[in-house]
């Protein structure tokens, strides 16, 4: 039994869960969501799922790991053997989500490199972003950097490097994303974006959005898919656990928020509020960008700095990712962590190949409109997702019962404050609103109505 390495302080614990949780999903993929979803009615759902739903998962996944010392194969069948396959399917989620994820990496990447030499004026055109997906197969190349980066720095382990980097990074993220949001709201029309951004209309209101909001958060906060089970395992007992979680959610909703308050309202001045713009989809952040960047003084070195910085914090989420997926393998299959990163990152290149061509030489695969990459996020977030979730729940709530998580976050001062709020959320409201959302997105993929 190899011995567990702990973080060192509860301040390390909340940045490298926070390194894991701030990502892709905060810059890129929060504001499209809200964007295409009726902006403050997403943004308004979000915050309420944020601190009922996602803080009582993210306890129940933190203290499983701690409690147990392992992560999720081992935590969930070490409570009650039944239950070993909640541990399997979540660990299937990591494994769709990486190459694509790299993919996505991998066009950041190719934004950088323009920028850095000196064409974010070239891409500022409209189709400049889908000329570069859709043209030919130069968006694997960038995807195959992407990956071999991130696995390089699995194979050498070199952590303590990137976490290093990641303290440095991360605020400085932060600093820039205000400044281009401030410059980003004197844009004419931009007023009209931000009204957008944070006004809940309730007839916006829909399972669907829901449904997207729930996947959102789980990606968003690595949830449902084992990773806070294995941080939770290095944890130490006498670092809260209750305000770890509260301090990472904060951090990771602060950061999404700020970036669709970035991205949103320039959407509206550039598109003169045209709503059609706002459902882009993924290619909000890599079109809308380079439109503000080259309307603004020194546009040029702000979007290198400012990709160079998603890079970093794609990056750190990468790496968890593929980090997880390694000891996954290692622990089956007793491989060496050399073979092990080597089969993972074919692995992964085998399987984000088609999400990388699927908007070019790839792109007649489509399923309910959805591209080759869609459909990756569709079935992990939308359904792999809320299974795992809704199983965690149901073995929280009715098998080693809420109070077992209870007394795990208590070890460090015989306090939880929010522990009602928990057990009430892990219990009936997280599992029925699972079935339901569930059972309407299933409904709807079968075309019995549609949502
Ligand atoms: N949470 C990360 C993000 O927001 C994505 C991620 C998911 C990272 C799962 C690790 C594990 O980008």
């Amino acid at each position: 039994m190899q011995k567990r390495s702990n973080f060192s302080s509860k301040l390390g614990f909340v940045l490298a869960a926070s390194g894991s949780a701030v990502g892709l999903g905060n810059i890129w993929r929060f504001p499209y969501l809200a964007a295409k979803y009726g902006g403050g009615t997403f943004l308004l759902i979000y915050l309420i799922l944020a601190v009922t739903f996602g803080f009582a998962l993210m306890t129940a996944e933190i203290a499983l790991g701690r409690k147990t010392g392992l992560s999720a194969i081992g935590a969930f069948k070490s409570l009650d053997k039944r239950f070993g396959f909640l541990g399997v399917l979540a660990s299937i989620v990591p494994i769709i989500i990486f190459p694509y994820y790299s993919v996505i990496g991998g066009w950041v990447i190719k934004y950088f490199a323009v920028f850095i030499s000196g064409g974010s004026a070239a891409s500022a055109g409209d189709t400049y972003f889908s000329d570069f997906i859709g043209g030919t197969f130069e968006p694997l190349g960038w995807f195959f950097l992407f990956m071999a980066l991130t696995a390089i720095i699995v194979l050498f382990g070199v952590e303590k490097g990137i976490e290093k980097v990641s303290k440095v990074m991360m605020p400085i993220l932060v600093v820039l994303t205000v400044i281009i949001s401030i410059y980003g709201l004197t844009l004419d029309g931009a007023m009209e974006g931000l009204v957008y951004y944070i006004q809940p209309h309730m007839s916006d209101v829909s399972a669907k959005t829901i449904l997207a909001a729930m996947g959102q958060l789980f990606y968003s906060m690595s949830l449902a898919m084992g990773i806070m089970v294995t941080y939770g395992s290095y944890m130490k007992k006498d670092n809260n656990l209750e305000s770890s979680v509260r301090q990472i959610e904060m951090f990771d909703t602060g950061i999404a928020f700020l970036a669709g308050l970035m991205i949103i309202p320039a959407v509206f001045a550039f598109s003169g509020g045209d709503r059609s713009a706002l459902g882009a989809g993924p290619g909000l952040m890599f079109i809308t960008l380079p439109k503000v960047f080259a309307s603004m003084k020194f546009g040029g070195a702000i979007g290198t700095i400012f990709f160079l910085l998603v890079f970093f914090a794609a990056l750190t989420s990468a790496i968890s990712l593929m980090e997880t997926i390694v000891s996954i393998f290692r622990d089956k299959f007793h491989w060496g962590r050399r073979n092990a990163c080597l089969f993972v990152a074919v692995l992964a290149l085998i399987l984000g190949a088609p999400s990388s061509l699927g908007f070019g030489p790839l792109s007649f695969i489509s399923w309910m409109g959805m591209s080759v990459l869609d459909i990756m996020d569709f079935v992990s977030n939308s359904v792999l997702m809320p299974i795992v979730a809704l199983g965690t729940c149901i073995f929280v709530g009715f098998i080693i019962r809420p109070k077992t998580i209870s007394d795990e976050v208590k070890e460090t001062d015989g306090k939880f404050k929010a522990e009602k709020l928990f057990s009430v959320m892990i219990k009936w409201v997280a599992p029925i609103f699972l079935v339901l959302i569930l059972a309407s997105s299933v409904a709807s993929g079968l075309g019995w109505f549609s949502i």
